[in-house]
């Protein structure tokens, strides 16, 4: 029966005990390496995304998200404070469900983090494009976007697009660091959150103050209503929720790094709600701001009478795009552009100049995490164990990082930033409703374990996350969903083929015989 194989929590803690990674991480230092995971792409660029799915409604998107990833903060924290191990949702679901369900968690935190490594990669390249504009180098376009690409329901891209080359360079060079195992000192970390930090105080700062000569700009509020989770396109309050999910993705990297962490018990769930909730309040500001000096409604194609398809090649070729006013929802930095707009150009190159040198750190974080959980899926056998290689001399495991890095710029290479942040919210929302779903399972079934975090009102939360996450899954378009269900098939064949056989509880391996220690990254 395979929904008996479990692998007890008392294996995988004795595993962790045994193999552990040194544990450095305090409560201020994990707050800040989820501040650092969490804020990128999606405050910078998918403003944009969501703008052209709500308009203004767009701030109550933000809160929708950052309310669902709340309730699921809460699960994570008891999960990850009872199972300190690296591995995050795909371990907790080993203990709790079992290994199918664990194998369907980590294949899709493959498209959480390889592919939110892509769309941040890609979320990078049009600022440095951005930055280089503004200071008179002017990358041509065909290298610097991916292809108009229509292949069954994924579509996409731009037209005269050839190859979005800054992506995959950042990618290249952020894999070369995690191969040598750079460290990303707490220092560094510190200080690029510091930038980010700063640079959305600054919007703030310049945009909020102007809201009061524009009420209008809130008008209509919700252009394109709150969306319909049984339909195909993905829009509305609702569907701009699903997108700028992706703004709150990473909090996880906290739980990630729980085997990495001084009391865990206590600084874990520390750090995953406090940086959810610093980056929940930075997130309103700036959306608020953006609406109220610039505005943010939809735009229209003047031909058909409907509004574009968000991040489409039709909507960046519309004549509206390519005006001197173009609307926030063509742009592809979008608070370095409202900036330049509504202030001087070179706030809004100093705007984006942080994200130029914030956003990398932020790839780096996702392929780290996906690293680590490659690593702990061939640990216990469920892929090939030759992947779980260290290098003899950086003392990381290398053949996992290159293999992220060859998936991440590939995709990164030819996807747009919008699609790639969808399908990586697909996976993530499956994780996250699985994660919720285990906290009640084992409260049932282990009630008597310690808990040194417990989810206030378990019974209530947690079915609010799994609600959550339910309805921001339908409110993704179909081309999401679609990718989410073939991944998911396509893992499902591996499993079967591969891990069903081969994993160390199949096999009846005990765990620990095998001599992988890893050097972690983060310190
Ligand atoms: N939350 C991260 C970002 O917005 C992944 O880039």
């Amino acid at each position: 029966m395979i929904f008996g194989r479990v692998k007890p929590l008392d294996a995988i803690l004795a595993t962790a005990e045994k193999k552990s990674l040194h544990r450095s991480l305090g409560a201020f230092q994990l707050t800040m390496l989820g501040i650092g995971a969490v804020i990128g792409t999606g405050i910078f660029v998918l403003t944009a995304t969501a703008a052209q799915k709500a308009g203004p409604g767009m701030m109550l998107s933000f809160a929708v998200a950052g309310l669902v990833c709340a309730f699921a903060a809460l699960c994570y924290s008891e999960l990850s404070s009872m199972v300190p191990v690296a591995g995050s949702a795909y371990t907790y679901s080993y203990a709790v469900m079992g290994e199918l369900m664990a194998w369907l968690v980590g294949w899709a935190l493959i498209l959480e983090y390889a592919l939110g490594a892509s769309a941040v990669a890609v979320g990078w390249s049009g600022h440095i494009v951005g930055l280089l504009d503004s200071l008179g180098v002017h990358l041509p376009h065909a290298l610097s976007v991916g292809p108009k690409i229509e292949l069954g329901f994924i579509k996409g891209g731009e037209v005269g697009g050839i190859v979005n080359l800054p992506a995959v360079l950042i990618v290249g060079l952020v894999t070369w660091l995690l191969v040598i195992g750079t460290k990303e000192s707490a220092t560094v970390n510190a200080v690029l959150v510091a930038i980010k930090v700063a640079a959305l105080i600054l919007f703030v700062a310049v945009t909020v103050p102007m809201i009061s000569g524009h009420a209008s700009n809130f008008h209509p509020f919700t252009p394109r209503g709150w969306g319909n989770p049984f339909g195909s396109e993905g829009v509305g309050v609702l569907g701009a929720a699903a997108s700028i999910f992706f703004a709150y993705v990473g909090f996880d990297a906290v739980s990630t790094a729980a085997e990495e962490t001084k009391n865990p018990q206590r600084n874990v769930p520390i750090g995953l709600i406090g940086s959810l909730l610093i980056c929940t309040i930075f997130y309103m500001l700036v959306a608020g701001g953006a609406i109220g000096s610039y505005g943010a409604q939809p735009l229209m194609n003047p031909a058909t009478g409907k509004y574009f398809v968000e991040g489409s090649p039709e909507l960046y070729a519309s004549a509206a795009c390519h005006s001197a006013t173009a609307p926030l929802v063509c742009s592809k930095e979008a608070l370095a552009y409202v900036m330049r707009q509504v202030s001087t150009p070179w706030l809004g190159d100093i705007v984006g100049l942080a994200a130029t040198l914030a956003l990398p750190s932020v790839v780096l974080l996702m392929m780290y995490g996906q690293t680590r959980i490659f690593f702990v899926m061939a640990r216990d056998g469920l892929l090939p164990r030759k992947l779980s290689t260290v290098h003899p001399r950086f003392k990381t495991p290398w053949v996992v990082t290159i293999m992220t890095g060859g998936v991440a710029a590939l995709f990164s290479a030819f996807l747009p930033v919008s699609s790639l942040a969808d399908y990586s919210n697909s996976g993530t929302l499956f994780a996250f409703a699985v994660v919720s779903l285990g906290v009640m399972i084992l409260r049932v079934k282990d009630p008597s374990r310690p808990r040194p975090f417990r989810t206030p009102l378990v019974w209530v939360f947690a079915p609010l996350a799994i609600i959550g996450c339910i309805v921001l899954f339908m409110s993704l378009n179909a081309e999401s969903k679609g990718v989410f269900f073939g991944w998911t098939a396509i893992g499902l064949v591996f499993y079967f083929l591969y891990g069903f056989r081969h994993s160390n509880v199949a096999r009846g391996v005990v765990d620990g015989d095998e001599d992988d220690d890893i050097t972690a990254v983060q310190h």
